[in-house]
């Protein structure tokens, strides 16, 4: 058995009335690819926001790599060595692709926003090697040089992945990465998402793109009205009567 890098239990979120996650436990085995699907409201962003200490569970426990984690914040935890990207982008547009991922670097380091910018990259050679790494793996390298804000919109998508990389994460959580790709920069993500984990790295992926979903995780389970329904090998839960029920009953509204 590998050892469980992430273990989720009993994980409950209210917002005021609405229980938006009600009793979830899952776990994440260390260097796979473990999925959390279900349709728009489920709960799987909130589900991201508790694990990264974005929010406080109002009940449950999250244990990163053996240790309770509940409740921590995000710097923390980022420091621990989980990193996410977020459904929506969160890059600075203004900035070039490199010093995007050589911000996102930085900041995980104490230091302020403005002191990142001042430093010249040579001061950093070993940093400076990594940002390159990271901008070849994402193939982002022939971009180095133009704003975030310039980029199509599959490669925005790459670079947010990109600056979670930058903090050398063990565990990376993935919030809707190929949303809005076209099918063959989505192919193009399977890919790269298939070499981190060659990589060594451990990832969470939440995703509506099913055929993605199926062809790079190990294991995935099924979130609907903040409830599990369902866990399984990607064939098992493909198959399973309740999950068929939750995509096909309301065809439309997720793909
Ligand atoms: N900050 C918040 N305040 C109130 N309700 C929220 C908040 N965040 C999410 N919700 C609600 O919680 C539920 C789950 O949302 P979310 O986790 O974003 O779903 P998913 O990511 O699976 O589409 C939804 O009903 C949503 O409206
Ligand atoms: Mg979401």
């Amino acid at each position: 058995m590998p050892e469980q890098i992430l273990q989720v239990s009993d994980l409950t979120i209210r917002f005021g009335g609405l229980v938006a996650v009600d009793g979830v436990s899952f776990s994440v085995p260390q260097g796979g690819i473990t999925g959390l699907i279900g349709p728009n409201g489920a709960g799987k962003t909130t589900i991201f926001n508790a694990v990264t200490g974005f929010l406080a569970p109002t009940g449950g426990r999250i244990l990163f790599a053996g240790q309770d984690v509940t409740r921590r914040k995000p710097h923390e935890l980022a420091a621990l060595g989980l990193a996410r990207t977020f459904q929506h982008t969160s890059l600075f547009p203004d900035l070039t692709v490199r010093q995007n991922v050589w911000t996102a670097m930085h900041l995980a380091l104490p230091e302020t926003f403005w002191q990142v910018l001042a430093t010249p990259p040579r001061r950093h050679p070993d940093g400076e090697q990594r940002v390159q790494e990271i901008l070849d793996l994402l193939e982002l390298a022939e971009r180095a040089d133009q704003a975030a804000s310039s980029l199509p919109y599959g490669e925005q998508r790459k670079l947010e992945i990109a600056l979670a990389l930058a903090v050398k994460p063990r565990l990376l959580l993935l919030d809707e990465p190929a949303a809005g790709m076209n099918p063959e920069e989505a192919q193009r993500l399977t890919e790269t998402i298939q070499q981190l984990r060659r990589l060594g790295l451990t990832i969470l992926l939440v995703e509506h793109n099913m055929r993605l979903v199926m062809g790079v995780c190990d294991y995935i389970h099924v979130i609907e009205h903040g409830r599990k329904i369902a866990e399984g090998a990607p064939s098992q839960v493909a198959h399973d009567p309740k999950v068929i029920e939750v995509y096909l009953g309301r065809r439309g509204t997720n793909a």
